[in-house]
This record gives structure tokens, sequence and C-alpha cells, in this order.
């Protein structure tokens, strides 16, 4: 495991991270949520990630559970939460619990947090979508402040804006502020322009880390899904029945069969070829893994010795059979 710098901050996070959306509380339990960080751990990995509307809070509680039981020194791993929708999606909440990112609800999120992992603070903390309702400059001292009161250390924001993370930049840079370090998008074989064009400026103008999501585009890159759904996958959630039909689209799981004849090539699985292909993108700090099995987690982790065979010949292959059909 090799680690980089989370963008411009001295931070170091392992280039394969671990995170816990759909998983925990509803397929993966305690005993297995902490086996699973257990493995990633000894194989180098030392940032987990979570948000606090991932089972209604109960996502944390598994983390912070786990976290308890393996007893690691708090220097020796990073842990996330994000903010936004609040502890549900539920669309009776009452205003100031969810949709948001005003001054109120940040404030009080974050205690919500740290009670349901059981932590004095947490590493990095996120902005979980943009909220256009709220100036930005009430959100970014909302979270600058949040650092300095010692509750977090980096914070960030997902599936921002080009110009909204500029924005945000800009305002703690003018008045002293905590400035966001990382942002998480999606990025993956068939979601990747965010990543390679609308963000290209920010790297170097202020130094942004990516955290990124769904390497696996939820699994249908393991080529899982190329004969319908597979029972106990994540489409076979019924909670997850909206994702049904992305995961069995005809033209991508037709290139997912085209992939795997390179990753035959390589002697390796579809999720490692995918996986590598993510990882071996300088711009990228960490891709956040996910997992519902130990099994998954072993062959996802196997990915890093299949980085170095992407030459540039096997990445335009890759890309002539996956960019056509990618956003
Ligand atoms: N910021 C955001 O808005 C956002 C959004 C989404 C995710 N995330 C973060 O990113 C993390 C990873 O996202 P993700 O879970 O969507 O990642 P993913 O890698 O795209 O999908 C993971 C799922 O694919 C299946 N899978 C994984 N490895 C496999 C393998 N080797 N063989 C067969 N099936 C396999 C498993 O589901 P089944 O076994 O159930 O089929 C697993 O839970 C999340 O846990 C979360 O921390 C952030």
């Amino acid at each position: 495991m090799q680690y980089r710098r989370l963008g411009r901050s001295g931070l170091q996070v392992s280039e394969l991270s671990l995170g816990s959306w759909v998983t925990y509380h509803n397929q993966v339990d305690t005993k297995a949520a902490t086996e699973m960080l257990a493995a990633a751990f000894d194989a180098g990995v030392n940032f987990f990630d979570n948000a606090e509307v991932y089972a209604q809070g109960e996502s944390e509680v598994v983390m912070g559970q786990a976290f308890k039981a393996l007893k690691w020194n708090r220097l020796d791993y990073i842990v996330s939460s994000k903010f936004f929708w609040g502890l549900t999606r539920e669309s009776n909440t009452t205003v100031n619990r969810k949709d948001t990112l005003n001054r109120k609800y940040l404030m009080q999120a974050v205690d919500g947090s740290l009670k349901r992992m059981g932590l004095d603070f947490i590493d990095l903390i996120y902005c979980h979508r943009p909220d256009p309702h709220t100036p930005i400059e009430e959100t970014v001292r909302a979270m600058s402040d949040i650092i300095t009161q010692g509750k977090a250390l980096y914070w960030g924001t997902s599936e921002w804006s080009a110009a909204d993370i500029r924005a945000a930049w800009e305002i703690a840079e003018r008045h002293h502020l905590h400035k966001p370090v990382m942002e998480q998008p999606q990025y993956h074989l068939f979601h990747r322009k965010r990543v390679e064009q609308e963000y290209a400026r920010l790297y170097e103008d202020i130094g942004l880390g990516l955290t990124t999501w769904s390497p696996l585009a939820s699994g249908l890159l393991t080529g899982k899904y190329r004969d319908g759904v597979p029972a106990g996958s994540r489409a076979s959630l019924e909670s997850m029945a909206w994702m049904r039909d992305q995961l069995q689209d005809r033209a991508k799981n037709a290139a997912v069969g085209e992939l795997a004849s390179i990753a035959n090539e390589l002697g390796c699985s579809l999720a490692q070829l995918a996986i590598a292909w993510i990882n071996r993108n300088p711009r990228v700090s960490t891709v956040i893994l996910g997992a519902s099995k130990a099994s998954q987690l072993q062959d996802n982790l196997g990915a890093l010795a299949v980085t170095p065979k992407l030459t540039p010949e096997i990445v335009a292959r890759i890309d002539a059979i996956t960019l056509p059909l990618s956003n």
C-alpha cells in the first residue's frame, strides 16, 4: 500500500480506503465490520469513510463499535463523516434537520456523529451535497469553526461543482478560515467527466485532493449484473430498487464483457482492473472501496498489484471500450 497526501494537506491517506454506504447495518453487522476493518487495516488501509445518513446513523454506530473492539491507536486511522441529508431522507422531516448546510444544522450534526461513533474528533468532514439555499460563506464559516473547536481536522465537499468549490476556497482564503481540502466525487470507468474535466484547474490552483466513490459503479464493473440481478446483491435489496435499471444497462454490461478479456490477459479480476484504472490517476488521493463480504474486500485490495500493469496501451484499450458509454 502506498500513501498519498490528501490534496495540499500534510495528511497521508492510503491509496485504497474503505467505506460503509449500503453495507453497514444492512448487510454487514458489527462482527463482520470489525473483521473487514481489521483485514483492510492489516493490508495498510488507514482511511474509513462514513456519513450521518448511512443507515440513518446506524452505520456510524457500527463503525464506532468496531473501532472500540479493535483498539487501534487513534494516530493510525482516519475516519470521516458527511452532512447534508440529516439522519433520514424521508420528506416529512421538519425543517433544519435535512437537505441543508446551514450553520445550525452543521454545528449540531457533527456532535451527533461524534456521539454515535464514540470519538473525540472526526478526521475528515464533508458537506455531502451542495445547498443552493444557504450562502456558501455561512457553510464555510461553520465548517471552519467546527475545525477550530477541535471536533474535526479537515473539511471538504462531495459532489460540489468546480465553481462552488472555488468559491468556498476563496472565501476561506479571504477571511483566513480553514479551507476545503478535498472533494468526494463519483469516479469510475463509466463516470469520469467531473474528475477529468470539470475539476481540472482545481488540482493546481487550490490543491484539491480527491477521495473518490463507487469505484465499481455499485458492482456493475464486477460483471455480476451481466445475466440479471443475483440474489443477495446490492440491486436485489428493496431499498436499492431504484438502481436496478442502471445496473442492468445492456450496453454497459456488454462493455464489461469486453473488459473481461483484458482482465484475463492481465490475470486479474474485473473488479481489480476497474479499481486499478482509478488508482493510476495521480489526482486521486484515495479510492474508497465498498464490500459486503470479506472475500470482495480481498479481491478489491488485489487491485494494488494490477496498477503497474496498466500500460498506456492497455489504458487505451480500456478507454476505447468504456469512454463512449461514460459521462
Ligand atoms: N460521497 C458520496 O455521495 C458517496 C456516494 C456513494 C458512496 N460513497 C462512499 O464510497 C464507498 C464505496 O462506494 P460503493 O460501495 O458504491 O463502491 P462500489 O465498489 O462501486 O460498490 C461496492 C459494492 O459492489 C459489490 N462488490 C464490491 N466488490 C465486489 C467484488 N469484488 N465482487 C463482486 N461484487 C463486489 C458489493 O455489493 P453487493 O455484494 O451487495 O452486490 C459492494 O458493496 C461507500 O461505502 C461510501 O463510503 C460516497
